[in-house]
């Protein structure tokens, strides 16, 4: 097959779908690999390195889209606003193309629309399950771990002062207090990272296997008082909380915020909005200098006040809600991302063919559009249809 790899056009996004070393892995399975001139330069990869591993270095995103049976991005389709056309313009019936969609997003509806009606077969990665079968090919997981990893620094950055305990001439200065809330994947990486820079680890899960893990981890554990019935639904999945619970949460993390330096808010129930974890009020009762970074603020945020995309001070606490934190270690992420992709692309081409068996659990859970029409599930519920 031949298999494209153009450079993503999302405004300060330096993730590209394919190293070098994943492409000669494509090239050694007898595909031909094109690359969009400049594609992995955000991330550190060359022209050259691609060029040495065997992929054809093409001068534009045209001479991608035009020739690739088989496109590979990190980011949905978007309009390209310097040369006016939209990904999905650029692409042609037939023509696959892996990437993550998230087609439920009201946001993205028409252009999930507009891949259907161009006759495009589109697979989203953010549809991967998390099974065991599947794990090498979840891309989602990969960007967590990444999320997990690089907020809880920038949340450290922000803070004005020393995280482990130190030892000095002027005496001994405590460590720093940091809560974890949602230890799922992002937040056991954030958990192990910070607990290295030496803090002391506090954290909050309704899932009774998400605190063994933290507590594995050494932290401390804050008791929710949400019952474990209540709280893990089909598939060990977090459930959506009740009202009253929610209230019981609140009231249980209120009573550990006046001792927090950083909260790291990382809680989520799959399809869902993130649950609001920290209100107004709650903010207010934190230390003056505390941070609390909210990776959860693409479904809406676990704090009411943290800003989309942004870093922004309210009641003297440090708010960061930036979004495409993956983005901000693009050599790690692009080679745990392009590597994802190649697994999956690995599993799903046989004999030199996409074959789409629609039984399969994880074929089901990524196929998106495909013969004209929108598939994916979750896509058409969002959209009523
Ligand atoms: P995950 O599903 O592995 O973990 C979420 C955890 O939250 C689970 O352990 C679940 O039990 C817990 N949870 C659910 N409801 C809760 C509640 N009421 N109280 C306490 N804990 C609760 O999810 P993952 O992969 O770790 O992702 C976490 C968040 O990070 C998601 O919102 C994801 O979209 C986001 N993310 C953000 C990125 C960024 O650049 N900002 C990049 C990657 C992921």
């Amino acid at each position: 097959m031949i298999i494209g790899i153009p450079k993503e056009i999302m405004h300060d996004e330096r993730r590209v779908s394919a190293t070098p070393d994943v492409c000669g892995r494509y090239i050694s399975l007898g595909h031909t690999v094109l690359v969009e001139h400049d594609a992995g330069e955000g991330a550190y990869f060359h022209d050259e390195q691609y060029a040495a591993a065997g992929a054809q270095v093409v001068p534009g995103a045209g001479d991608v889209y035009e020739r690739a049976d088989l496109i590979l991005k990190v980011k949905e389709p978007l309009l390209n606003e310097q040369t006016g056309l939209h990904e999905v313009d650029m692409m042609r019936p037939g023509q696959v193309l892996i990437s993550f969609i998230h087609p439920a997003a009201p946001a993205n509806h028409q252009m999930v629309k507009d891949l259907a009606k161009r006759g495009i077969t589109a697979l989203t990665l953010d549809g991967v399950p998390r099974i065991s079968r599947a794990q090498s090919m979840d891309a989602l997981t990969s960007m967590s771990t990444c999320a997990g990893y690089k907020g809880v620094l920038m949340g450290a950055n922000l803070l004005p002062r020393f995280v482990p305990q130190i030892f000095s001439a002027v005496g001994m200065i405590k460590p720093i207090n940091a809560l974890i809330i949602g230890t799922g994947v992002g937040g056991l990486q954030a958990l192990a990272t910070v607990k290295r820079l030496g803090a002391r680890v506090y954290a909050a899960d309704i899932r009774p296997a998400a605190r063994e893990q933290a507590q594995s981890l050494g932290a401390q554990i804050v008791e929710l008082n949400v019952p474990d019935d209540a709280a893990v639904g089909e598939g060990g999945y977090a459930r959506a909380l009740s009202k009253e619970l929610l209230l019981l949460e609140r009231e249980a993390l209120a009573a550990r915020l006046p001792e927090m330096d950083l909260v790291f808010l990382s809680a989520l129930v799959p399809g869902k909005l993130a649950p609001v974890l920290i209100t107004e009020e709650m903010v207010k009762i934190m230390k003056p200098g505390a941070v609390i970074v909210d990776i959860s603020i693409d479904q809406g945020g676990n704090c009411s006040l943290t800003p989309p995309g942004e870093i922004k001070t309210v009641h003297k606490v440090h708010l960061v809600g930036i979004k495409n934190i993956p983005g901000l270690i693009p050599e790690s992420s692009t080679s745990m991302f392009a590597l994802n992709m190649f697994n999956l692309v690995n599993y799903l081409v046989r004999d030199n063919a996409l074959v789409l068996d629609e039984e399969d659990e994880i074929v089901r859970g990524i196929l998106t559009t495909h013969k004209g029409e929108v598939v994916h599930q979750g896509a058409r519920e969002a959209m009523g249809l």
